[in-house]
C-alpha cells in the first residue's frame, strides 16, 4: 500500500507531451490576448513593451552605476563597459522581511542610504553616474525611465508602490536623502539577461530568469504589437516583457495543478495569483516537496509515520534543499541525511529513495512546464536557431534543470536548434546596458 500512495502521488506531477503542447497553446493565446489593444485590459499575461527597442552591438561604452532589486537580496554596482570588456564592482544589501511588506517609502529610503553607502565606499560621492534600475515586479512602463508598478509578486508588499511610477520613487527618495541620482532607465531582470546576453552573443532574442520568480522576455516586432505607444521610427523591433508568472491565474491551468499547489497558493500573500511561477519558480519549489513529504510521512509512507515540527512548518524546507538532495550522488546519502537531520527527521535508508524521486518529480516537472512556455515563444518568433539566455539560481544551481529543458526543447520545438546560454549577472550588467544602448541612439 505504501508504493501506490507515493507513485500516484508522483504520477500527478507527470506532464505529457500532449499535456505541454496544449499548455504551450494556451500560452500562446495569452501572449496574442496581451499584445492586443482591446483584449489586453482582460488579459492575464501582460505583455508589457519594456521600451528597449535594440539589442547591443558590442560597440557601448560607458561607466554607469546599477541598481538591482528582484528578492531579498538588493545589489548597487558600478558597471564599466569597454570595447567588448564588463568590469563590476557591486554590494549587495540584505532586505529585511520588514522592509520588503513595510511602507513605500522604508523600502526606497533603504535603496537610496545604500547608494549612497555604496558611492562614499568607492569613492564616488560627488560622481554622477547615468544609472539603470533593474527592478523584477510587473511595471507598465510609459517610457524607458517610467515605470508604473502593477502589482508586487515574490513576497514583497510594500504599501504605496502598486499603481505609482516606481522611477519617481526613487527620484523622492534620493532627494529626501540628498543623494544625487541620474537615472535613465528601468528594466526587468529578464530584459537585462537578454541584454547582456545578447552584447556577446547576436543571435539572442529570448531572456529567461529562473529563480525566486519566473519570467520571460523577447525581442517583437513593432507591427505585432498593438498596445505600442510610443514613436514608430527605427529601430522597428521591442523587447516585451511578458510577465508569464501570472498565466494560469485565469484558472486556465487548473487541469494540470495539484492538490500541493493549492496548498502552496493558499498560504502566499499573492493568492490566486502568478500560478504558472508557483509551479516553477525557486521561491515555492521547497515547499511543494515539503508538503508531500508530509503527506507521506501522515500516511505512513515515510520516516516511520513520524513528522517533525520544523517538516510542519511551512516554507521550512527551502529550495536549495532540493537541489542539493538531488545533486547528493555519495553513496552514503550524507546531503541528504545532513539536511533531513537540520529539520528534525532521521530517515530509514528505504526513505531516502523516496524523497530523491518526490524532489526529481517536482523539479522535472517546473523543467518541462518553463519549456512549455518557451516553445510558444519560439514558435512566435520562427526562426530556425536562436539562442535563450538565463540567469537565475534555480537554474544555476541545479543538477539536472537545464538538461531537463533541453530534452523537453527537443520534444517540443524539434525543428528549431535553440542554446541556452547562461547570462551571468544579467541583471546588473544589462541595466548599465540599456542605460548605453539608450546613449548610443541618442534617447
Ligand atoms: C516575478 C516578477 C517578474 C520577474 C520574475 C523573475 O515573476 O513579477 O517581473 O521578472 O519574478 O525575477
Amino acid at each position: 500500500m505504501a508504493s501506490s500512495d507515493v507513485d500516484g502521488i508522483l504520477q500527478s506531477l507527470v506532464l505529457s507531451k500532449a499535456d505541454l503542447e496544449e499548455i504551450s497553446d494556451l500560452m500562446r493565446q495569452n501572449m496574442d490576448r496581451g499584445l492586443n489593444r482591446a483584449t489586453n485590459p482582460s488579459a492575464v499575461v501582460k505583455m508589457f513593451p519594456s521600451f528597449v527597442r535594440s539589442l547591443p552591438d558590442g560597440t557601448e561604452k560607458g561607466d554607469f552605476f546599477a541598481l538591482d532589486l528582484g528578492g531579498s537580496n538588493f545589489r548597487v554596482l558600478r558597471v564599466q563597459l569597454l570595447d567588448g570588456d564588463v568590469q563590476m564592482t557591486s554590494k549587495v544589501y540584505k532586505i529585511s522581511q520588514g522592509t520588503m511588506t513595510g511602507t513605500g517609502e522604508q523600502l526606497f529610503d533603504y535603496i537610496a542610504d545604500s547608494l549612497a553607502e555604496f558611492k562614499n565606499e568607492q569613492g564616488l560621492s560627488d560622481v554622477d553616474l547615468p544609472l539603470g534600475f533593474t527592478f523584477s515586479f510587473p511595471c507598465k512602463q510609459n517610457g524607458l525611465a517610467s515605470a508604473e508598478l502593477v502589482q508586487w509578486t515574490k513576497g514583497f508588499s510594500a504599501s504605496g508602490v502598486e499603481g505609482k511610477d516606481v522611477v519617481v520613487l526613487l527620484k523622492e527618495a534620493c532627494a529626501r536623502k540628498k543623494v544625487a541620482l541620474q537615472i535613465v532607465a528601468l528594466v526587468n531582470d529578464t530584459v537585462g539577461t537578454l541584454m547582456s546576453c545578447a552584447y556577446s552573443c547576436s543571435d539572442t532574442y529570448i531572456g529567461l530568469i529562473l529563480g525566486t520568480g519566473t519570467n520571460a522576455c523577447y525581442l517583437e516586432k513593432l507591427s505585432n504589437v498593438d498596445t505600442w505607444t510610443g514613436d514608430d521610427g527605427e529601430p522597428r523591433d521591442v523587447i516585451i516583457n511578458m510577465e508569464w508568472g501570472a498565466f494560469g491565474t485565469d484558472k486556465s491551468l487548473d487541469k494540470f495543478r495539484t492538490k500541493f499547489d493549492n496548498e502552496v497558493d493558499e498560504v502566499t500573500l499573492n493568492k490566486g495569483k502568478q500560478l504558472y511561477e508557483k509551479m516553477i519558480s525557486g521561491m515555492y519549489l521547497g515547499e511543494i516537496v515539503r508538503l508531500i513529504l508530509v503527506k507521506l510521512a501522515t500516511d505512513g509512507d515515510l520516516f516511520g509515520g513520524q513528522v517533525s515540527s520544523d517538516l510542519k512548518t511551512p516554507w521550512k524546507f527551502e529550495t536549495r534543499f532540493l537541489t542539493d538532495i538531488e545533486s547528493d550522488t555519495s553513496d552514503n546519502n550524507a546531503e541528504c541525511n545532513t539536511i533531513l537531520k537540520s529539520l528534525g527527521v532521521t530517515p530509514s535508508p528505504s526513505d531516502l529513495p523516496v524523497i530523491r524521486r518526490v524532489c526529481a518529480a517536482v523539479s522535472t516537472r517546473a523543467a518541462r512546464l518553463s519549456v512549455a512556455g518557451l516553445s510558444a515563444v519560439v514558435k512566435k518568433i520562427g526562426a530556425a536557431e536562436l539562442t535563450i539566455a538565463v540567469d537565475g539560481s534555480l537554474y544555476k544551481k541545479h543538477p539536472t534543470f537545464k538538461s531537463n529543458m533541453e530534452k523537453t526543447l527537443k520534444e517540443l520545438v524539434p525543428g528549431v536548434t535553440v542554446k541556452l546560454m547562461l547570462s551571468e549577472d544579467g541583471s546588473g550588467k544589462g541595466a548599465a546596458l540599456v542605460a548605453a544602448v539608450a546613449a548610443r541612439l541618442g534617447s
